[in-house]
């Protein structure tokens, strides 16, 4: 059975056409509209599109905001312009099979699950560092939801006490220290106090701004402020883990996005910080972690995957 995957990030609209072993049979990729009705019809073209050429059973979209207990509703986004939101009957109204709608995380977390980093355990939890931070759970092999549908919002635990403001409208939420936009606003500030920030300083008087692959790229290179960046976003990731750890004791955790893509330079970071804020290090078992496998290709393999096609 074929099942259309369609992942909305903040840049980009992946989608896919996912067969039910998690393999994409074709893909697409256009860039993100700001306008949320230009949103909804760039999805249903893409929908369009696959339909034309392919018998698809079902529509599964992940999207970066808090989805209902009917996967119907985007309740609230906190970095996009949806208040609750009804994206599955926005998008059933044009598209002639069933639409499901799941978190983007959840989404991501599940495809790592059943076909990526994560398929050889039961308990795992996935973050992904992207503009946001997304989390997902999965206990006992399923994608725990919560009493209303939208839990697992890992990005949104408090991390700082009276910290920075939050597009959820706290503040202090982990997603402002561990994200990528966290890791770029670190770079930003290293740039601005001289030292070892003179080479971001440089590609931000070159470039106008410091965007992440930039960070990405000075990390690779060594570059000390870079790599000072990275070490204090991955700090505070690693350091909210072995709170995760305290609560859901997962065998594994993934971690995804943007943000990921400097695999084992993040991770080593993660991992101290995770180890040195565990509570009974030393006696108790401690998780793995691993790099997202599915990369950028994670949420939409993910929301196909979830994706019911019958009403
Ligand atoms: C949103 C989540 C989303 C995450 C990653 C967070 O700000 O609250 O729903 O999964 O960003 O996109
Ligand atoms: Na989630
Ligand atoms: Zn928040």
């Amino acid at each position: 059975m074929l099942k259309v995957g369609i992942d909305i990030g903040g840049t980009k609209i992946a989608g896919g056409i996912v067969d039910s072993e998690g393999r994409i049979v074709e893909r697409l990729r256009v860039d993100t509209p700001i306008d949320t009705a230009a949103l909804a019809d760039a999805v249903i073209d893409m929908a369009h599109h696959f339909g034309a050429h392919h018998d698809v059973a079902a529509v599964g979209v992940a999207a970066a905001g808090f989805i209902d207990r009917d996967r119907a509703t985007v309740i609230h986004a906190p970095n996009i312009a949806w208040r609750n939101e009804p994206l599955k009957a926005v998008l059933e109204a044009r598209i002639d099979v069933p639409v499901t709608i799941e978190n983007d995380a959840n989404a991501a977390g599940w495809a790592e699950f059943r076909f990526g980093a994560g398929r050889e355990v039961e308990h795992m939890v996935m973050l992904t560092m992207g503009t946001g931070v997304g989390g997902a759970v999965v206990i006992d092999g399923e994608l725990f939801r919560g009493g209303h549908g939208i839990g697992a919002e890992l990005g949104h635990m408090r991390f700082m006490r009276d910290g920075l403001p939050c597009g959820c409208g706290q503040n202090g939420c982990l997603e402002q220290y561990a994200s990528g936009r966290a890791l770029q606003r670190e770079a930003n500030a290293i740039a601005d106090g001289g030292g070892i920030g003179a080479a971001l300083a440089a590609v931000r008087a070159e470039k106008g701004t410091i965007t992440g692959p930039a960070v990405s790229r000075l990390v690779l290179a060594g570059d000390e402020g870079a790599v000072e960046a990275l070490r204090r976003v991955a700090t505070a990731l690693g350091e909210a883990c072995g709170g995760f750890q305290a609560v859901l004791d997962p065998e594994l955790f993934v971690i995804g996005g943007g943000v990921a893509q400097l695999g084992d330079e993040l991770l080593e970071p993660v991992r101290i910080a995770y180890e040195t804020s565990l509570p009974g290090y030393g006696d108790r078992p401690i998780a793995g972690f691993a790099i997202a496998e599915l990369g950028n290709d994670a949420g939409l393999i993910g929301a196909a995957d979830l994706a019911s096609a019958e009403e």
